[in-house]
């Protein structure tokens, strides 16, 4: 085949020796715009994973590469004063130019012909190629031709960063932040040769304007980074190699991934590799293994169908969708660790003390959790440990062991919580008129025997029509209350936990069917009239609600003042008022539901106003020393709802009321929504509300392991973490939890105790096996 890389960056470097050194009969070119030894660009991170697949495709230039490494273990945190440090984080790093001139001189060994100082026009220009590889970087010319075919979807952030070098040499991966009169900086550090290192500054737009970074040349960027950083610089100087840009060399990152990544252009087949198809940020330095790792595959792709031309069709094709999951993983990463840093100013460094601020950076795009951390630097992790169980009030053991952070205790108001783990509400369908009765009770108490620190019961509705369906529990009658105080007395009398009640009212979404008979399809017999904030029904088929008129409102209002004073007379803990998931209150925070025009309808604070009334009413009547909190939908996943910003608008004023929480939902508001499902997929809203509005917070939605709940807590992403459906699995899943994670000094219920033992036996062997 005749191959033409158009491009010498990595990934036409290494994908033209790769196919060069599989079948030597291929005729393969790269062309290069630049001279061999110019380019721009300082230092290279790899992971240790792509130097594996390195050596096992072509050792000779792996081993060149290793030879010219620096490997390093430690990062180091420079924040207000104090330098903190971890090991075990694995790092390599190399000069570009370095990099590519091992890759060009196995190519040139190969027999790749190499042509420099040539800029291509066009993929046209090269008519007798079989396949152009499109490796010309992220600006892709041969990408922008096609564009149409390409789709490629752009993304430009919002923070500025500039590119220097210095060469002061670092033993870490140094992160240094400070603060200026208009907000803060940060410097990524790492050495890449013995005598430079990479020194990249970063901050937000704002304070870049504010700074007047816009206006000053390069060499006044580098005087004003310099003083900054003089410290960590301890004399050193920045450079600049890229004087070739005009002005000032600050850049926005654009995050880029193209819809298709191979055209025919009549002639030969085209396809992107590398930058010109997708980029990753370098807050977690990516963008090389990407192009190594697209090389790889398409190498990998030949060997499995035949290197033929006939066969660049089903290779191409392939390619593409193997690499496209891998690509999105990394991007995936690389969004929240770059996130991470386009916030920090207004969200952590203000906020968190620095030891946690260092467990939040290093945790940052939420790959690496608090397991993991142990496995990398278990001195630090168990130093980190007792640093938050000090914070929570818990003295080291006499041989200075602390419960890792879900353990600790929690107190709000006058409730202490043994752990941050809370048995999210979930609805059961199974109260007849309201009460609950002997299912609940088994079926909470389990719950409660289990471990959970805080048991809520299922949303509990506040009168006859603000059930969502007859099954719902409900709190109008002293019927119910003694029903309910039957399972406070039980939970109070035969463990530790706490009870939670959940008060709620259906609104649009009420009479409809029990969940396994038809989820929210409207009742066949026996409904009853809906209310809600606009006259706007849920499904197509279900009933049209009516607009609540003031009168309506008042006696709602009543409903959930009776329903808190019967609460208060069970004993019950602490109480939730529910604004998620698209139910009565919810209803009026949505601008999707909510259509008034009144004072009730329109601006966030109007929307806010009658939930808001409810919840200033309810306070009242309870107890001062117990703890409401609020569930809000912290997004509505759909196009005009509700997003992350204005839960945090919400939960601005629900805190000025008098808020304890904001227990961190999203969804089930609007019908068509399109949420976005993945691992701990909430915990963001969380992690805003929490460090941007300064409340605690509850983050819930796929929380499933000790694991993820001692990340979220350790990292100050929550305060509490929900567990719902693995509760449902799991009746003991704090306590199997526990045990899963080695932890033995969890008090069991008595009667338990030598399951308690078989069981952490069990495990303990099962892991030796392994
Ligand atoms: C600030 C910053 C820090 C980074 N840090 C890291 C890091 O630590 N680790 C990491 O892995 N990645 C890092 N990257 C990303 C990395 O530089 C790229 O992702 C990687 O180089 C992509 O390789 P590539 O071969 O696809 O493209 P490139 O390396 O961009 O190569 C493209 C080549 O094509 C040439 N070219 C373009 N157009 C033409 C034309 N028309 N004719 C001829 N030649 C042409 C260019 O001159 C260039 O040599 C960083 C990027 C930035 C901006
Ligand atoms: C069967 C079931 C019933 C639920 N009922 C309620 C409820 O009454 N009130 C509420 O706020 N959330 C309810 N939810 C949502 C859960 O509290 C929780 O937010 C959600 O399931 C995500 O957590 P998970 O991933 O741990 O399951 C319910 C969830 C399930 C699975």
């Amino acid at each position: 085949m005749r191959i033409v890389c158009i491009g010498g960056g990595p990934a036409g470097l290494y994908f033209a020796l790769l196919m060069k050194k599989q079948n030597p009969a291929h005729e393969i070119s790269v062309v290069e715009r630049n001279r061999p030894y110019d380019t721009f660009g300082w230092g290279v991170v790899f992971s240790d994973a792509t130097m594996e697949a390195m050596r096992a495709w072509d050792p000779e230039s792996a081993a060149e590469i290793e030879d010219a490494f620096n490997h390093w273990d430690d990062i180091e945190v420079w924040f207000k004063g104090t330098r903190q440090r971890t090991s075990g984080h694995g790092f390599v790093g190399i000069g570009r130019k370095k990099l590519l001139n091992i890759l060009q001189r196995r190519c040139e060994a190969l027999g790749v012909e190499l042509v420099f100082e040539t800029e291509v026009a066009s993929d046209l220009d090269y008519a007798d190629a079989d396949l152009i590889i499109a490796s010309d970087g992220f600006n892709s010319k041969i990408r922008n031709r096609y564009q149409g075919v390409f789709e490629p979807d752009l993304v430009t952030r919002p923070n500025r960063y500039i590119w220097l070098g210095t060469n002061k040499l670092y033993d870490a991966f140094t992160f240094d932040f400070r603060k200026t009169d208009h907000g803060w900086f940060q410097a990524h550090i790492y050495k890449f040769d013995d005598k430079t290192s990479t020194f990249i500054v970063e901050t937000t737009e704002d304070a870049y304007e504010k700074h007047g970074l816009g206006q000053m040349d390069q060499q006044g960027s580098i005087d004003f980074c310099q003083d900054l950083f003089s410290e960590v610089l301890d004399g050193a100087e920045l450079m600049t190699n890229a004087r070739h840009l005009r002005g000032s060399a600050w850049l926005n990152f654009n995050r880029l991934i193209c819809g298709k990544w191979s055209h025919f252009n009549g002639r030969s087949h085209v396809v992107l590799m590398g930058d010109a198809a997708h980029t990753a940020h370098f807050a977690i330095g990516s963008g090389t293994k990407l192009a190594i790792d697209d090389a790889i595959e398409l190498t990998n792709q030949f060997n499995r169908h035949g290197h033929a031309k006939e066969q660049i069709p089903a290779v191409l094709e392939d390619y593409e969708e193997i690499r496209r999951v891998d690509v999105a993983r990394i991007q995936n990463a690389a969004r929240n660790a770059m996130e991470w840093f386009e916030v920090v100013g207004r969200r952590y460094a203000d906020t968190l003390p620095p030891e946690q601020f260092m467990y939040s950076m290093l945790t940052r795009s939420q790959r690496i959790s608090h397991e993991n951390l142990r496995l990398r630097d278990k001195a630090w992790l168990e130093g980190y440990e007792r640093w938050f169980a000090g914070q929570a009030g818990v003295e080291p053991s006499a041989d200075g062991r602390v419960p890792p952070p879900m353990f600790t205790p929690y107190t709000m108001r006058g409730v202490t919580l043994k752990n941050r783990i809370v048995m999210s509400p979930m609805a059961m369908y199974s109260a007849k008129d309201g009460v609950l009765d002997d299912f609940h009770l088994v079926h909470l108490g389990a719950r409660a025997l289990g471990g959970a620190g805080l048991v809520f019961g299922e949303m509990t509705c506040v009168s006859p029509d603000a059930r969502i369906t007859p099954g719902c529990l409900g709190l109008w009658n002293e019927k119910q209350a003694e029903g309910w105080k039957r399972f406070v007395d039980f939970v109070h009398g035969n463990s530790t936990a706490k009870v939670g009640i959940q008060l709620g009212h259906a609104g649009r979404k009420g009479a409809t069917k029990l969940a396994w008979e038809g989820i929210d399809q409207p009742l066949q017999t026996g409904d009853w009239p809906l209310i809600s904030a606009s006259a706007l029904p849920y499904l197509k088929n279900s009933q049209v609600p009516k607009a609540m008129d003031r009168a309506d409102m008042d006696r709602v209002k009543a409903d959930f003042v009776r329903a808190t004073e019967l609460a208060v007379t069970t004993g019950t803990d602490w109480l939730e008022l529910h604004c998620a998931h698209g139910y009565l209150l919810s209803s009026f925070l949505s601008p999707l539901t909510n259509r008034r025009t009144d004072e009730y309808g329109g601006s966030h604070e109007n929307r806010a106003r009658y939930p808001l009334e409810i919840f200033n009413a309810i306070r009242a009547v309870w107890p001062e020393d117990k703890p409401i909190s609020v569930r809000l939908s912290c997004h509505d996943w759909f196009e005009g709802g509700n997003t992350p910003e204005d839960a945090a608008i919400f939960a601005q004023m629900f805190k000025d009321a008098g808020a304890d929480m904001i227990d961190c939902s999203s969804g089930q508001v609007w019908k068509e929504e399109k949420p976005v499902y993945g691992r701990l997929f909430q915990t963001p809203f969380s992690d805003k509300i929490r460090n941007e509005v300064g409340i605690p917070t509850i983050a819930v939605g796929a929380i499933s392991e000790a694991d993820h709940a001692n990340s979220v807590i350790a990292a100050g992403r929550a305060d509490l973490c929900a567990v719902a459906r693995p509760h449902l699995a799991d009746p003991a899943w704090v306590l199997h939890e526990a045990a899963r994670i080695g932890l033995t000094d969890v008090a069991w219920p008595k009667q338990y105790y030598s399951g308690k033992q078989q069981y952490e036996t069990n495990l303990a062997r099962a892991a030796a096996a392994k």
